[in-house]
């Protein structure tokens, strides 16, 4: 969704702001702004449509000055993409701008409430009306900026973060926190603002997360201060920021997305470190450790989750019915919580989320602890909202993803599903010690698995430019890889444009068929499973109906060698970790074909990095 930067301190703010926005504009892109107050104490926005590119082409010409300011890049809601949707708005008088993430659900009464009181509107948005409450509480009753948000933010209702400057106040900065992130980096005399640390990060390693209801001052001449709406001093928590700047940038591939699919070798390792003993051969969660009876004992475990988090989810399911022989369900976060969902005390509710952040699952989380199951999360980014909102959980610790299509998330939240799975199925005793240590003896083997798969990216580049003009494609695949084959269309959808559907390989028959003609290449998941010789039976119905078939297949695979049209070829490791080796070449075919369509890799239409709104 939107990203927003802040700094008040002794640099001139203008290039800090616009290298944050550079750094969070996989966050939000239909355009950007910023707000400065000038030596003079004058508060200018700019603002446009476009990327960040094209507000620095607008904005640099004017030599903005001043040493605070605040800035977004917007991700649209309410309003077209236009100039006067970009935010920063000011209020009525301009004395006021402020930059918005989220969403103000009533904000329909606010405005009507504001246009009886003499306030118009210049633009479509929410934010508007937000800055000219605050403007509005501010003078109707006499306060300072900080009692005016808070006064202000009570009467909202919605999920939020924001940041407010006033012209007149050049050394402060309010921000606040509703279900939407914020995080503050403390420097020497300085502070930094963000949606995430991504901006902060090459400043100082000292940030503070703000938490929901929570609002801060900062002031570049005084401490910290956090409050809540109702104006309790919180406790200013400092920690440290685990990131460094060279996983924020591209190291010489073309687009974030390629960078993060080679970069799974190494982010696997960094996913199993400290989680196997190489002497015993034994994987521990510590997490799961902690709460070793809630795992054990569950009842049930459901998986909650949206988009990739959800395919590997569904990877998760099939790990814990598998080996640790406890029910798994897998719900899509969004529908869990508005479906009044039976949810026990000894349910374990698992969030998966790369970003931490999406409002859906942060919300699914709060309602299953509300019914008092145990939440375990599985997040990329630490000290994100879902990490601190659950009882427990794991990292996949894969690093800063930021192209907008999940890559290494994926296979580190499939990764560590197998490392749950197997420290809960050997404290139940539900797994063979046979099978155990063939799932450890994979684990070890992947990243060298993935290396080698990697070897074909140029086989893969040849392959998608065939492909590059087809229309449609159907993604199949059974068992532990039906969930890749949903996941391999998902990547081709979202970033070529190209429709494509992922189904469990025998339910084609049972419609999707129909749609099966020359024009219509069928990628088909047949490395040798449970399945194998049913897999080749639906490759077969494909092809007597003149489909094209490109198959992965295992490299000693010889029965549909001979039937596929085109073959990508791939190592072979423990049947339930395939996902994570076969997922590699599908990742790779969808990032060629969208190069060679001319697509916006690394920021695809319509979509953002990191989903803060319902
Ligand atoms: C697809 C993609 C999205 C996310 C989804 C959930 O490539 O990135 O489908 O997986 O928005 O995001 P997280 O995992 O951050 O909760």
């Amino acid at each position: 969704m939107c990203g927003i930067v802040g700094y008040v301190g002794n640099r001139d703010a203008y290039p800090v702001l616009v290298k944050g926005l550079y750094r969070l504009e996989y966050r939000g892109y239909d355009s950007a702004g910023l707000a400065l107050i000038d030596p003079s104490g004058n508060l200018n926005v700019y603002k446009c449509k476009g990327k960040v590119a094209d507000l620095e082409k607008y904005v640099a010409p004017m030599d903005p000055q001043g040493q605070i300011g605040i800035a977004h890049t917007r991700w649209a809601t309410h309003g077209v993409p236009n100039d006067a949707n970009a935010h920063p708005h000011f209020s009525q008088s301009h004395d006021i701008a402020l930059v918005h993430n989220g969403i103000i659900e009533n904000y329909h009464v606010l405005k009507a409430a504001l246009i009886e009181n003499g306030y118009s509107f210049r633009s479509d948005t929410d934010t508007e009306v937000l800055a000219n409450l605050i403007e509005y509480v501010r003078r109707t009753n006499d306060c300072s900026l900080l009692e005016a948000v808070q006064s202000a933010l009570k009467q909202v209702i919605g999920a939020y973060a924001i940041a407010v400057v006033e012209k007149g106040n050049p050394d402060e900065i309010i921000a606040a926190r509703k279900s939407s992130p914020m995080v503050i980096g403390v420097g020497e005399g300085e502070f930094f603002l963000a949606s995430d640390a991504t901006p902060i990060v090459e400043y100082t390693d000292r940030v503070v997360y703000l938490n929901d209801g929570e609002i801060a001052v900062i002031n570049r001449n005084k401490e910290l201060k956090v409050f809540t709406f109702d104006n309790q001093e919180s406790r200013v928590d400092i920690k440290r920021l685990q990131m460094s700047i060279s996983q924020l940038e591209k190291g010489g591939y073309s687009h974030f997305m390629l960078k993060e699919i080679h970069q799974q070798p190494e982010t696997i390792v960094d996913c199993i470190r400290g989680r196997i003993n190489s002497e015993s051969g034994l994987v521990t969660l510590s997490g799961v450790i902690a709460n070793r009876e809630k795992f054990v004992n569950a009842r049930r475990i459901i998986f909650v989750a949206c988009g990739t988090s959800w395919h590997a989810s569904l990877i998760g399911e099939h790990l814990i019915e598998d080996i640790c022989r406890i029910p798994a369900e897998v719900e899509y976060a969004s529908e869990f919580r508005y479906r009044n969902p039976v949810i026990h005390p000894d349910d374990v509710v698992i969030a998966v989320s790369q970003s931490g952040e999406t409002a859906d699952t942060l919300a699914a989380v709060e309602l299953a602890r509300s019914h008092g199951a145990f939440v375990f999360g599985i997040c990329n980014v630490i000290g994100s909202s879902i990490a601190r909102a659950t009882d427990s959980g794991a990292y996949i610790h894969v690093g800063p993803e930021i192209g907008v299509a999940s890559t290494k998330a994926f296979t580190g939240q499939v990764t560590v599903m197998a490392m749950l799975a197997l420290t809960v199925a050997r404290e139940r005793e539900s797994v063979d010690p046979a099978v155990y240590t063939e799932i450890v003896n994979g684990l070890l083997e992947l990243p060298s698995a993935l290396n080698e798969v990697l070897k074909i990216d140029g086989q893969i580049k040849d392959l998608a430019k065939i492909f590059t003009y087809a229309r449609n494609f159907i993604y199949l695949g059974r068992g532990y890889n039906y969930p890749t084959a949903l996941e391999g269309a998902l990547k081709l959808k979202e970033i070529s444009y190209i429709h494509a559907e992922g189904y469990p390989a025998a339910e084609m028959k049972h419609g999707p068929i129909a749609l099966i003609d020359n024009e219509m290449p069928t990628i088909v998941v047949a490395v040798p499973d449970k399945t194998y010789e049913k897999t080749v039976s639906n490759i077969q119905e494909i092809k007597a109906r003149g489909g094209k078939i490109i198959a992965v297949i295992a490299r000693d695979d010889t029965t549909v060698r001979r039937m596929a049209d085109y073959c990508i070829e791939v190592p072979v490791v423990t049947e339930c970790l395939m996902p994570i080796v076969v997922s590699i070449p599908l990742q790779l075919l969808a990032y060629y074909i969208a190069v060679y369509k001319g697509r916006d890799v690394d920021q695809p239409r319509n979509l953002a990095k990191s989903v803060t709104v319902e």
